[in-house]
């Protein structure tokens, strides 16, 4: 007995109907989710050509009997609904039976399959080969136990879509993402990705997602991840199912279930120019999604500088009926019931994995950052030939791409290199950045370097040694001195620590404003004479609508005619000539958005105020400022990093010294 059927009319017509194959990669995507949804425990993806030439996919699933093999070719053909009602709770990754029938129609397609359960399990296999919709043959064969699709010649029927396809490594480098995220969903099944003679991704079955970024990335990407778990009981259904009037009148009302989170967030130094790492998983489905996107990117506001991303891979799980995936063809999209509620337990638990990490910047991962580093990279443009694609989604998730501070937008960013990460953890790359290394620095930076026997004249340093520091290891840092007037070294036990004072002390004034703010009462003064500012066309729009937010944080301006401003009452701590530089910055990055939030300018007021108030670089200051700002950075809630992202303080652990001068 077969399993599919053709969707009534009536149902067909309540799916999210639209054209799913695009590019090679969602036909992948497409068959993937076939193999998932067929049960399959072992998954192995063959390419050619970046999928134009070919594209394979081989499962261990349950297979079809012959009556579904042909009917799976039908629109509207399938196995997983049957009734709009089923539409509510849509536990599979299919349901509109489209794929298979829209992948036949422009490509030539081989099928064989073979059905593993009940009475049909001693029944031979069957082969269907269909080239732009026309079945062209079906036969019994000898076959082993689950399905195996082979889709050649993408688009050959239609010459202007093929036309459209990017270069065969871009292809690949798609495909070569799609499978290692869903390798990434699954760790307890066995994926495989082959492109002709290369094996890209081999993926056998693991314990869980920590394990398995482990095998796909490696131990550095998995150190720079900070892992997610948390589980919210939903206080009520999203919609509850059957609906009540069809209820027995003594049955249970059901459990309103509970939301599931884990995964990964990447810590703040890892930074992206785009939205390409993140990858928000729905219970088992690769989703693009608005709503989680805000969320994240509210979870690492001022943590991380506007406009560069995080990495970070959601696996989100919750009762199907919560989340309704009949909403874009590509089911792509979705929509939450409770989309507040998800939202904000996004956001709260990502930044509290933040907060609770609160990460210090190693030296090593600095001093990768540095300018003359490598050339600028554009993610995904590097892709060329299959191991670069291989390379390329490996990459995504390398760290070491931090800012080098050239400025908001115009970072650069390190070149491709995996091999290089465990050589950054030596310090070779300080003698590239600071000419004035030391000569013994030099010396130990051969990463193959061995401790060196100390024939009894190092006795080891009694001390346990704790690799990690905490928040309260800055409470205890002690000022040496300046170096060039512009970083504090200090010293604990942890180790010797550089912190920057301009972006230390921008911090400490940044949450101070906040607080304030907060209670409406932040610090003002009345200059001597009212400063006046001209403002362009754009700006006096801006200034329209931030000027009562600019009230709340200490400002009083009047405005003369339309393009001048009269400032009278500013924040205290700003010179005249910083507030001039910081309302013409605040205006200008307000210009061009098209609707203001006032949160975040709110934010964006106080990380301005901060950084024009703060202590410069080239500044001398004596022992006791010192010790005051590290005693102030040390109460604030996230000492590690400026309000733009940038790192505050560089630790060299005593394990780094330790290695360093070969005791370890
Ligand atoms: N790899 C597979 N193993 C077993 N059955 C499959 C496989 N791929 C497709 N099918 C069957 O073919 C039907 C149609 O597939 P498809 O066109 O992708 O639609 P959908 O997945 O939306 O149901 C599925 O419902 C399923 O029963
Ligand atoms: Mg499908």
């Amino acid at each position: 007995m077969g399993r599919i059927h053709v969707l009534s009319e009536q149902v067909a017509n309540k799916i999210a109907a639209g054209e799913v194959v695009e590019r090679p990669a969602s036909v992948v995507k497409e068959l993937l989710e076939n193999a998932l949804d067929a049960g399959a425990t072992r998954i192995r993806v063959d390419v050619e050509a970046g999928g134009k030439r070919l594209i394979q996919i081989t499962d261990n699933g349950c297979g079809m009997v012959r009556d579904d093999a042909l009917l799976c070719f039908e629109r509207h053909a399938t196995s997983k609904i049957r009734t709009d009602l089923d539409l509510n709770t849509i536990a599979t990754l299919g349901f509109r039976g489209e794929a298979l029938p829209s992948i036949a129609s422009v490509a030539r397609v081989h099928l064989e399959t073979r059905a593993t359960t009940g009475e049909t399990q001693n029944s031979a296999g069957t082969l269907v080969e269909i080239n732009g919709g026309n079945i062209l043959r079906v036969e019994e064969a000898g076959l082993p136990q689950g399905t195996s699709i082979a889709v050649r010649d993408l688009f050959f029927n239609t010459p202007a879509r093929r036309k459209f396809l990017k270069a065969e490594s871009t292809e690949l480098s798609h495909i070569a993402t799609l499978v290692t995220h869903y390798a990434l969903a699954h760790p307890e099944k066995h994926f495989e990705l082959h492109s002709a003679t290369n094996a890209l991704l081999m993926a056998p079955p693991v314990a869980g997602y920590r394990e398995r970024v482990y095998q796909v990335f490696g131990k550095d990407t998995l150190d720079s991840l900070l892992s997610i778990a948390a589980v919210l009981p939903f206080d009520r259904m999203g919609l509850p199912h059957p609906p009540p009037w069809r209820r027995e009148a003594d049955a249970e009302p059901p459990e309103p279930g509970e939301l599931r989170l884990r995964g990964f967030a990447s810590k703040p130094e890892l930074q992206k120019l785009n939205r390409n790492s993140i990858y928000i998983f729905a219970n088992g489905r690769l989703i693009r999604d608005r709503l989680i996107q805000h969320a994240i990117t509210e979870a690492y506001r001022n943590i991380l500088p506007n406009g560069v991303f995080p990495v970070v891979l959601l696996f989100l799980e919750m009762p199907a009926t919560e989340v309704d995936v009949n909403v874009h063809p590509s089911k792509t999209e979705v929509r939450f019931r409770q989309s507040v509620v998800v939202h904000d337990f996004v956001r709260d638990t990502v930044r509290a994995a933040l907060m609770k990490n609160r990460p210090v910047p190693q030296f090593a991962s600095e001093i990768a950052a540095h300018p003359t580093a490598s050339p600028a990279l554009t993610p995904g443009a590097q892709a060329a030939g299959f191991l670069a694609a291989a390379q390329a989604w490996r990459e995504q998730y390398a760290p070491g791409q931090s800012p080098s501070g050239n400025g908001p937008g115009g970072f650069f960013f390190q070149a491709p290199s995996i091999a290089s990460l465990s050589a950054r953890l030596n310090f070779e790359g300080s003698i590239v950045v600071d000419a004035n290394a030391a000569v013994p620095v030099a010396q130990i930076s051969n990463p193959q370097a061995q401790r060196i026997p100390d024939n009894g004249c190092a006795p080891p340093i009694p001390e346990a040694i704790e690799d990690e520091p905490t928040l309260e290891s800055l409470r205890t840092l002690r000022p040496l001195g300046q170096i060039r007037n512009s970083f504090i070294l200090a010293v604990n036990e942890d180790g010797l620590w550089i912190v920057d004072q301009h972006v230390a002390h921008e911090r400490v004034l940044f949450e101070k404003i906040l607080r304030l703010r907060e209670v409406k009462k932040v610090e003002s003064q009345r200059l001597l004479l009212p400063l006046i500012i001209d403002l362009t066309p754009a700006q006096q729009a801006v200034f329209a609508e931030i000027a009562d937010e600019l009230n709340s944080n200490g400002f009083e301006a009047d405005t003369f005619g339309s393009s001048t401003l009269a400032i009278k009452v500013a924040p205290s701590g700003l010179e005249a000539a910083e507030i001039e530089r910081m309302l013409h910055e605040l205006f200008d990055q307000c210009t061009g958005e098209q609707a203001l939030n006032m949160e975040l300018v709110r934010t964006r007021i106080a990380a301005s105020i901060a950084c024009h108030a703060a202590i410069k670089v080239n500044m001398p200051l004596e022992q006791n400022k010192m010790e005051w700002l590290l005693a102030e950075l040390a109460r604030t809630d996230f000492p590690f990093s400026c309000p733009h992202g940038r790192p505050v303080v560089l630790r060299y652990s005593m394990k780094d010294i330790q290695k360093a001068f070969k005791r370890i």
